[in-house]
């Protein structure tokens, strides 16, 4: 029986992968930020899983206006790093697990949530930057990440976006599906986006210290009640993409009812104009 054991929250700033891919980690405006994952790469090292289900938002890169699932697992075997407008980031091929992947949406679909499934996709910085965050840069002789990885897509991005309740409770499911597979998998299952920020308006650059921070509480303390928060809360108080937070929601309700343990937390303004979160929960 596969089984989830930990959970990883992390911003998903793409300001972060060039840094990486440009060699900018130890600039003085860099370090503090990097400083704050230099736990989590270890810790990563150190409790290796052997699959990633990694919840994130494509940025209408892979998706446009066209077509907009609100929940899509990708099945394939392998996930190109995308072009976002200078060429793909110099990361390696996201190699998929095809057939836990393919069991979970069996098993999630059949359990009321209507996924969409993809068999193709370049995965944009919304999943790269957090591979990079957690894993480093992968050496040139060995140029793969350490472990498969299911993308799981949502739309935070064209409103109407899917509730946080809606995202607690198929996080649930997703549990159920992993623990109804056959093999023993140690599955870490990842929540990506965030924190507070805003890209565009007036209101461009804000950044909530203080409600990021009480976020982070509850979603350890108290998750249930966190899912009931309406979009129109992360919005006012976390700006427009604040709303991306609620895939953290996914990753938390696939955790056990009993208080996890927090391994890591770790907080950071600014990265480029938004703020940084961050942390790992393991199952107790
Ligand atoms: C930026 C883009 C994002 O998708 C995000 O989550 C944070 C910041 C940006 O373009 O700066
Ligand atoms: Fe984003």
């Amino acid at each position: 029986m596969a089984k989830i054991t930990a959970s990883v929250f992390t911003s998903h700033v793409p300001a972060i992968g060039a840094a990486i891919d440009l060699g900018k980690t130890a600039e003085p405006y860099w370090q503090p930020l990097f400083a704050g994952y230099e736990f989590s790469k270890q810790w990563m090292k150190d409790n290796p899983p052997d699959v990633i289900f990694l919840v994130f938002n494509d940025h209408a890169t892979a998706f446009s206006q066209e077509m907009i699932p609100t929940f899509a697992i990708a099945c394939a075997d392998q996930f190109k790093p995308a072009d976002e407008g200078w060429g793909p980031r110099p990361v390696p091929v996201v190699k998929g697990h095809p057939d836990l992947a393919s069991h979970i949406a069996q098993s999630v679909i059949q359990d009321d949530f209507d996924l969409t499934i993809v068999n193709k996709m370049d995965v944009d910085h919304g999943l790269t930057v957090p591979l990079s965050l957690m894993c480093g840069q992968p050496a040139a002789d060995k140029f793969e990440w350490p472990c498969p990885v299911i993308p799981f897509a949502v739309n935070v991005v064209q409103y109407p976006v899917p509730s946080g309740r809606r995202c607690y409770n198929l996080g649930k499911a997703i549990a159920r599906a992993v623990e109804s597979y056959d093999q023993p998998l140690n599955v870490h299952i990842w929540g990506t986006g965030g924190m507070s920020h805003q890209l565009q308006g007036p209101r461009a650059g804000l950044i909530n210290r203080e409600w990021d921070n009480a976020f982070l509480d509850q979603l350890i303390a108290d998750p249930a009640e966190l899912a009931g928060r309406p979009h129109i809360d992360y919005v006012r108080e976390a700006g427009s993409e604040g709303i991306e937070l609620v895939m953290w929601l996914i990753a938390r309700g696939a955790m056990s009812d009993q208080p996890p343990k927090v391994r890591h937390r770790f907080y950071h303004v600014p990265a480029s104009n938004t703020a940084v979160g961050h942390l790992i929960l393991e199952n107790t």
